[in-house]
C-alpha cells in the first residue's frame, strides 16, 4: 500500500494493522509528553480544498505528534484562490520535497489523480461524495474497541447518502470486517445505482428507520448535507426529522447498549436530537480521539518506512 485513496486500497488484514498499531497510539495520546519520533525529518502537507474541524486538525496533530514537520495549506490563502490550478498547486508543494500529502477536495476522484502526478504518498482526507477512508477507519475502530470483532455484527447507516463519502468508505469497511449493514435513507437521498452496487458488496437498503433500529448493533447517524444540495430532498427539515431523525422517541427503539455514532459536524435536532448526541451510549467523541490514533496509525504505515 503506496496511498490511502480508498479503503479498496486496504486489505482486513492490513485494516487490523492499523488498528493494533493505533491502540498504541491510543497510549501515548495518554502520556504528558505526546511524542514519537517515528517522523522526524519527513514532511507532511495537509492541502483542505474543503472545510474541516476534525479532520484537519487531528491529521495535523497526529503528524506533530510523529514529529513530522506538518504544514497546513487551506484554497482561501492559498493560489488555489488566484485561479492556479490543482495540478499546479501540488505540483509546487512538492517541488519542495514533500513526503506526505493529506488532500481534501470537493471533487470526487481528486486524490487519486493526485497521486498520479507526484511521488508523495497520498492520503484521501475527503473527495466530493466519493470516499473518506480515514473516517470509516476510525468508525469501525471506534466499534471494533466497544463491541469486539465486527464479524456479523449488523451496522445501520441513516441519512444522506447520495452526498456523502463517509457511507461510501463505510459500507466498504465494514462489510470487509464481516459487518452485516443496512442503509437507510428516503428515497430522495438514496443513491441511484444503489440497488446493483447493495446486491454486488452484500448490504441491504431501507426506506424505514422505525424497522431497521431495534434489530441494529451500532448505528452510524449521517449529516444532511446541505452545502452540497442543489434542489430541495425533502419537505421540511421537520419532515426529514419525523422520517429519518434519530429523535427521543426513536432512542427507545434501540438496544442500550448499541453505539450511536456520527462522523460530525452533526446537525443537532435534524438528523439527531441532543438526547441522542449527547446520550450514554453516544461515541462521538469517543471517534474524534480515536480518529487521531487511527490517523497515527495510518500516518506510521505509510510514511515510517519510506526513504527520505
Ligand atoms: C464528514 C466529511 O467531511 O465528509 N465529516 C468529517 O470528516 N468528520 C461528514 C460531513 O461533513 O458530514
Amino acid at each position: 500500500m503506496k496511498h490511502l485513496l480508498s479503503i479498496d486500497d486496504v486489505s482486513a488484514d492490513q485494516v487490523q494493522e492499523i488498528f493494533a498499531t493505533a491502540a498504541d497510539m491510543h497510549d501515548v495520546q495518554r502520556r504528558e509528553v505526546k511524542k514519537l519520533p517515528a517522523l522526524r525529518g519527513r514532511t507532511v502537507i495537509n492541502m483542505f480544498f474543503e472545510d474541516s474541524t476534525r479532520t484537519r486538525s487531528s491529521f495535523e496533530i497526529a503528524g506533530k505528534w510523529l514529529s513530522a514537520d506538518v504544514i497546513n495549506i487551506s484554497a482561501k490563502g492559498s493560489s488555489a484562490s488566484k485561479g492556479e490550478s490543482l495540478r499546479d498547486t501540488v505540483l509546487t508543494v512538492c517541488a519542495m520535497g514533500v513526503d506526505g500529502l493529506v488532500i481534501r477536495h470537493p471533487a470526487s476522484g481528486a486524490a487519486q489523480q493526485v497521486s498520479e502526478w507526484v511521488d508523495a504518498v497520498v492520503i484521501n482526507a475527503g473527495d466530493g461524495m466519493h470516499e473518506h477512508p480515514t473516517q470509516a477507519l476510525l468508525d469501525a475502530y471506534t466499534l471494533q474497541r466497544r463491541m469486539g470483532s465486527l464479524d456479523g455484527k449488523h451496522v445501520a447507516i441513516i441519512g444522506d447518502l447520495t452526498h456523502s463519502r463517509v457511507f461510501r468508505s463505510n459500507v466498504l469497511c465494514l462489510t470487509k470486517l464481516g459487518a452485516r449493514v443496512t442503509v437507510v435513507a428516503p428515497p430522495t437521498l438514496m443513491p441511484s445505482g444503489i440497488g446493483p452496487w447493495s446486491k454486488e458488496a452484500g448490504f441491504a437498503t431501507s426506506y424505514d428507520l422505525d424497522d431497521v433500529l431495534p434489530d441494529a448493533d451500532a448505528v452510524m447517524m449521517l449529516r444532511v448535507q446541505k452545502e452540497r444540495m442543489s434542489g430541495g430532498y425533502f419537505p421540511s427539515a421537520r419532515e426529514y426529522t419525523v422520517g429519518y431523525g434519530l429523535t427521543r422517541d426513536r432512542l427507545r427503539l434501540l438496544r442500550p447498549d448499541a453505539p450511536i455514532c456520527h462522523p460530525g459536524p452533526m446537525n443537532r435536532g435534524l438528523e439527531i436530537a441532543a438526547d441522542a448526541a449527547d446520550a450514554a451510549q453516544s461515541v462521538v467523541l469517543e471517534q474524534v480521539s480515536s480518529g487521531l490514533a487511527v490517523r497515527m496509525a495510518v500516518l506510521y504505515h505509510l510514511l515510517a518506512g519510506e526513504e527520505s
